[in-house]
């Protein structure tokens, strides 16, 4: 199992950014605890950020026929992204939707989400942890899948 974990604009300032929503945690924080996991359940994870919309839709196009299933915090894209939802229904990897915070309970434009009619499911408002949990629910979706 090859799993890609794609996140977008912003979140390479994680730790630093807005730390009473996203937390004290660096991305680079997050990347190690997500490749210990994959560690542990002995797959293949690839950790990747881009702040640009056009890198994240051909990283979804590159995940065909590479990668198991992405799973994507597109970050504010979330709530703008045609272009992201299109590429993930062209993509024929499953998606699995992903942020930090709980976007539902903030402002009203995060409410919206333009990946959640593409994905097999959402985790939100979990933090880093969520990214541990992601990992886990993705591959135990492959698992009933196969
Ligand atoms: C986010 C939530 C988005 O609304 C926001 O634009 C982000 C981060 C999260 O992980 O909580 O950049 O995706």
């Amino acid at each position: 199992t090859s799993l890609l974990i794609l996140n977008g604009p912003n979140l390479n300032l994680l730790g630093t950014r807005q730390p009473e929503v996203y937390g004290a945690t660096t991305l680079a924080e997050i990347e190690i605890q997500c490749q210990d996991k994959a560690n542990a359940l002995g797959i293949d994870l690839q950790f990747e950020q881009s702040n640009h919309e056009g890198v994240l839709v051909e990283a979804i196009h590159g995940a065909r026929g590479k990668f198991d299933g992405i799973i994507l915090n597109a970050g504010a894209y979330t709530h703008t992204s045609v272009a992201l939802m299109d590429a993930i229904s062209s993509a024929d990897v499953p998606v699995l939707e992903l942020h930090l915070s709980n976007i539902h309970a903030r402002e009203s434009f995060r409410h919206k989400s333009y990946i959640a009619p593409v994905a097999i499911g959402q985790i939100c408002g979990l933090g880093p942890a969520g990214y541990l949990l992601a990992i886990e629910g993705m591959v135990t979706y492959l698992g009933e899948k196969a």
